[in-house]
């Protein structure tokens, strides 16, 4: 459903404006307008200017009018990693990571993932696009209107395809857009224990080609990490996805610095993600290819493990985007204020670099900067409007969301006023 609304007298109407990544130095324009109006009709923007710019005052009728006085209006959020959808939880693993076990301890030792892929594969479908629903609703009131889903926790045919199939459901009945990625190599499962290849054979085999020939995700991403999936591997897999159309994105340098950036840069990915030991070498080879640099700082921070190089990416003319990773082990948050503290006081930001990167660069780094990520005309209708003046409140109210109204598609969609959550 798209609708038609006029946001009037925005105090900042911060437009992060643009079709493309934006790189290094070019992360810090926002492109603020003070006394900012913003048009959106049939669920398209058409117009963004200063209040005075509106022609004249349409009556209002076909169009809502929103009086943003006093208030900052952003484009909708772009969580562009996330892996909400799964079965069953892991609050104990949080409890001996506490202990002192590290992540890949809790994972070798037969937990982790694969213990995730269990609980996914005795939920029904059902039960995954209900408990998938109620995360977006929480990711919908931080202001997020589009987000991407990743498979990965079935490893096998059915499950992998059921996760993607929930997903379809929600982005047909749930605001928020949602952009499919088949994650199939995510761990190894029980049954392949200590056979990657075969088990590699058999998601190449018997899996990703009916994903792609199906249409059933848009996106191929694998955990090229130690213990996980090789270099060598990951090229093996994600060269055949591309193969099949998909575009790429990797789980790379996560843990350790395997050169999962550099294997990234090569296959001409869209994004490689979390990079928390990416090399110098890396990093330019990112930039170089102008590959998005996707960075996941509350997955850092959850794992005690440093933070991803944020500031020197930047410095060395990388696009930056910054997503949750909510997922059910690493990170179960999707705290976008929380997002935002982090980028901001521990990877070295500025307030408009996390801004950019949770916009136009998520935006980019899940192929959509031509269509959402910014208040720019033709874009879709998606907007944020604050209970502060200035963007400059979102991380300054630490770890508190600063939403007050969810715009998608023209129509308004969360309003923290009136309780929440108004219509799907
Ligand atoms: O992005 N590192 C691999 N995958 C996820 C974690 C998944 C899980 O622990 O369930 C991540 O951190
Ligand atoms: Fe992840």
């Amino acid at each position: 459903m798209s609708g038609n609304i006029i946001i009037e007298h925005a105090s900042e109407l911060v437009t992060c404006t643009g079709f493309q990544a934006k790189k290094g130095p070019e992360m810090a324009e926002l492109g603020v307008i003070h006394d900012g109006a913003l048009v959106i009709e049939d669920g398209l923007i058409s117009m963004v200017g200063k209040t005075s710019d509106l022609l004249e005052h349409p009556e209002p009728g076909p169009f809502d009018i929103i009086d943003a006085h006093g208030k900052a209006v952003l484009p909708g959020f772009v969580d562009s990693h996330t892996h909400f959808v799964f079965g069953g939880y892991r609050a104990e693993e949080f409890s001996w990571r506490l202990n002192g076990m590290s992540y890949m301890d809790i994972m070798t030792n037969g937990g982790g993932i694969v213990s995730t892929v269990s609980a996914t594969r005795k939920a029904s479908l059902e039960e995954l696009v209900d408990s998938g629903r109620k995360r977006l609703d929480s990711m919908l009131s931080f202001g997020v209107t589009t987000a991407e889903g990743k498979s990965g926790y079935g490893l096998d045919r059915d499950t992998e395809i059921r996760q993607l199939a929930a997903m379809a459901e929600l982005e047909r009945t749930h605001p928020i857009d949602i952009v499919k990625t088949f994650l199939g190599a995510h761990a190894i499962p029980r049954e392949f224990k200590d056979k990657p290849e075969e088990f590699l054979d058999f998601i190449e085999d018997t899996v990703l080609p009916e994903v792609a020939e199906k249409g059933l995700a848009e996106f191929c991403d694998i955990f090229c990490e130690e213990g996980v999936f090789s270099v060598k591997q990951s090229r093996r897999l994600l060269l055949m996805a591309r193969d099949l159309g998909l575009k790429l994105t990797l789980h790379a340098d996560e843990i350790m610095p395997l050169g999962g950036a550099e294997l990234a840069a090569e296959l001409g990915a869209v994004s490689a993600d979390h990079l928390l030991h990416a090399s110098d070498r890396g990093i330019e080879a990112l930039a170089g290819a102008g590959v998005v640099a996707t960075l996941l700082p509350l997955t850092a921070f959850s794992l005690r493990e440093p933070y991803a190089r944020g500031r020197a990416m930047i410095d060395r003319n990388c696009a930056v985007a910054l997503a949750t990773d909510l997922n059910p082990g690493s990170c179960f948050s999707e705290s976008i204020p929380l997002l935002f503290a982090l980028a901001t006081l521990y990877m070295g930001l500025t307030v408009e670099e996390a801004l950019t990167a949770v916009t136009i660069n998520g935006a980019a780094a899940i192929d959509r900067a031509n269509t959402v990520g910014s208040l720019d005309v033709g874009k879709k209708g998606d907007a944020v409007i604050l209970e502060f003046p200035s963007y400059r409140f979102i991380p300054y109210h630490i770890g508190v969301t600063t939403v007050e109204k969810v715009i998608k598609g023209g129509n308004l969609v969360y309003d923290k006023t009136t309780g929440g959550k108004l219509s799907c």
